[in-house]
């Protein structure tokens, strides 16, 4: 009897801890709850680091206000996963987060490695120079030193159109080299270029309609990640026509915080 006894323990034992192992494997399963969204929070006004107003964490911006708007929409909580802007695709594609927002325009390359949601912003180049620069079209450009930001579209739009530049990994870092006149003109998103004016004194925005068309701001996911693409633009078309999206562009216009 007693023998049996011991041999049950044994068995209950050798039971409970394979459950436990299962268990186990099963706590890594995707929580179906949250999403973890990508982004490069250097990128005023859509997403920067703030003490002051963060929306998610210190995440602060229209980009952060409206993914977390989306994510209640569909009863999940955002976890923010903050890398730099060449990583975002990469981490679609790795399944390392479900969605990227990050003020990224879709472009015909980009569609070719992630699905882009419904637009939700609509943007252009423009050039941002010192007060007093004889530019005034992109082609004045020519023989003036410019820098963009790695991987950013700015960064496309002057290697189209032939001209030298230098690129520097934040929007930050070329305006500084800009403030130092070290180069002549940043070419950049215009919101983001607006916000560093609202930051810095000294600078001023050239636009040229002609050279630079605009663009189109769109939330990506991984390619074929239907389910999560779906959600996202009932969404995305619910709070385009109430107005939610005019009055956070709006809000964001004048806070100029700077991504750092
Ligand atoms: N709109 C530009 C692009 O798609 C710049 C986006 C930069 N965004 C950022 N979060 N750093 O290339």
């Amino acid at each position: 009897m007693r023998k049996h006894f011991g041999k049950l323990v044994v068995g209950i034992l050798a039971l409970s801890m394979t459950a436990a192992l299962l268990t186990g494997c099963s706590s890594k399963k995707k929580d179906s709850s949250k999403w973890v969204i990508g982004t490069n929070a250097e990128f005023p006004p859509f997403e920067y680091i703030s003490k002051a107003d963060g929306v998610i964490d210190n995440y602060a911006g229209i980009d952060m206000e409206l993914i977390k708007l989306i994510a209640e929409d569909n009863d999940k909580t955002v976890t923010i996963n903050n890398m730099e802007f060449d990583s975002l695709i990469i981490s679609l594609n790795n399944k390392q987060v479900d969605a990227c927002i990050a003020g990224m325009t879709v472009t015909d390359e980009r569609k070719e490695e992630v699905d882009f949601s419904t637009p939700y912003y609509v943007a252009t180049q423009v050039m941002i120079v010192n007060e007093g620069s004889d530019i005034e079209k992109a082609t004045d450009m020519k023989d003036k030193t410019i820098a963009v930001v790695q991987g950013y579209t700015g960064e496309t739009v002057v290697k189209e159109l032939g001209y030298e530049y230098e690129a520097f990994k934040k929007g930050t870092e070329a305006i500084e080299e800009l403030k130092n006149k070290k180069c002549d003109v940043v070419v950049i998103d215009s919101a983001t270029a607006a916000a560093y004016l609202n930051e810095n004194k000294g600078l001023a925005i050239v636009e040229d309609k002609d050279a630079f068309s605009s663009e189109e701001y769109a939330i990506a996911v991984k390619k074929g990640d239907k389910e999560t693409l779906d959600a996202i633009n009932k969404s995305i078309e619910k709070f385009k026509e109430d107005g939610t999206i005019d009055k956070l562009a709006e809000k964001y216009a004048e806070a100029g915080s700077t991504a750092e």
